[in-house]
């Protein structure tokens, strides 16, 4: 049955959503699925934005049929390659063989890759500000390598102002029949998911995700149709910064997450006491996360939002315990910089947590480390106490600065 909704008189919404992933890309927990959106411009002539995930592609397909009434496809625009928004390209292509097929240079050589579909002469190489007229719709692309693959562009619509941004300002989660991120909470009540998708999907790029932000500071935008999630119509300012302090790497909080690793609860229990310090000492919404329990994801998305870190962590095999090192590499991989760590070791006979953990912090950008660093041998005992007060006492005195 047909499941679509219409944005306005020409654009029409023909994604669907998944429920039933439990792991995006394989790698990122679901907890509620995740949408793949498409869109169709109804003009003169007819304009697919990017097809939809093998999960979806019955609805998907199904919406497109129903929505074309009949009519032919004339253009299907490639703003993004990867197989959650191109599996059903073949199916399209087989369908509408007439429609032509515009991507960056790198599309045409990726689809022969993961598909094996020689787009020939159908296939129009598409660059920076090349326009596509459909009728009124004037259509120009935004070229946006790396954001969050080389070959992605986005697609600006001159005529009604929307601005079809492909991965960006998209979300984790499926749609629940609301279709705009002012009429449901997943962006706003539930940032923390959109930061999770932005930190672990794009983060890394955040040098692109600039020199995308200033080409759209010169265009007059009235709504950001992404390819996940909820389209934004209303308060375009909010993502706007939210993407900017996201990839510039600003701290959104002055505040400080702790994250612990434990084996028999010594180091679990020293970072518990160093909150309870911090808190005394006037911090407030402290966050404590058990590296082994949380996923990875969760603390790269709140390594993001905070500006100071404490890691605590013991020693196990003469290196450092490995889930905190997990963290600690995908922390870089990211290419997170700008914060402040403090740091708590333990180690029975011979800690080395700490420099383990500092060896890689010092070679990612503009971190600081506190000197002030606390040793524990299996458990705090009361000899620690003038160090972890000296630790509370540092790490406090740079959060109220
Ligand atoms: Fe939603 Fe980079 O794919």
């Amino acid at each position: 049955m047909q499941n679509t909704i219409r944005i306005n008189e020409d654009v029409t919404y023909l994604g669907s959503s998944d429920r039933r992933i439990a792991l995006f890309e394989n790698s990122y927990p679901l907890t509620n699925g995740v949408s793949y959106n498409t869109y169709l411009i109804d003009d003169g002539e007819t304009a697919l934005l990017d097809t939809a995930d093998s999960a979806v592609m019955q609805a998907f397909m199904e919406n497109l049929f129903s929505v074309l009434k009949g009519r032919k496809l004339d253009h299907l625009i490639i703003q993004h390659m990867e197989p959650d928004h191109c599996a059903s390209l073949g199916l399209v292509v087989e369908n509408f063989p007439e429609a032509k097929v515009y991507g960056t240079m790198q599309v045409k050589k990726m689809v022969q890759q993961f598909f094996g579909i020689d787009l020939g002469e159908k296939f129009v190489t598409v660059k920076e500000g090349d326009t596509l007229s459909v009728g009124k719709h004037m259509l120009q692309f935004v070229a946006a390598p790396m954001v969050h693959w080389p070959e992605v562009m986005m697609t600006y619509d001159t005529c009604d102002k929307i601005l079809y941004s492909a991965d960006a300002f998209g979300t984790f989660g499926a749609l629940s029949g609301n279709l705009y991120a002012d009429e449901c909470d997943s962006w706003t009540a539930d940032l923390a998911e959109a930061r999770r998708y932005y930190t672990n999907i794009v983060g890394k790029y955040g040098n692109n995700v600039q020199a995308v932000l200033k080409k759209a500071q010169n265009l007059e935008i009235s709504m950001i149709c992404p390819l996940h999630g909820p389209v934004i119509r209303k308060d375009l300012g909010y993502y706007l910064d939210k993407y900017d302090k996201w990839s510039s790497y600003t701290p959104e909080d002055k505040g400080v997450v702790i994250v612990y690793g434990s084996i028999y609860g010594g180091t679990a229990n020293a970072a518990d006491c160093l909150a309870t310090r911090l808190a005394s000492k006037g911090v407030k919404n402290i966050k404590m996360y058990d590296v082994s329990k949380t996923h990875v994801s969760e603390l790269v998305a709140e390594a993001f939002r905070v500006s100071h870190l404490v890691l605590a962590a013991p020693t196990l095999d003469a290196g450092l315990f490995p889930a905190m090192e997990t963290l600690l590499l995908e922390l870089k991989r990211k290419n997170l910089c700008k914060r402040t760590v403090a740091l708590i070791e333990n180690g029975t006979w011979a800690p080395v947590a700490a420099k383990e953990i500092t060896g890689i912090l010092e070679a990612m950008k503009d971190m600081t480390i506190l000197p002030e660093k606390l040793t524990i041998r299996s458990t705090a005992a009361p000899g620690d106490e003038a160090a972890l007060e000296a630790l509370a006492n540092a790490l406090a005195a740079d959060l109220n600065q």
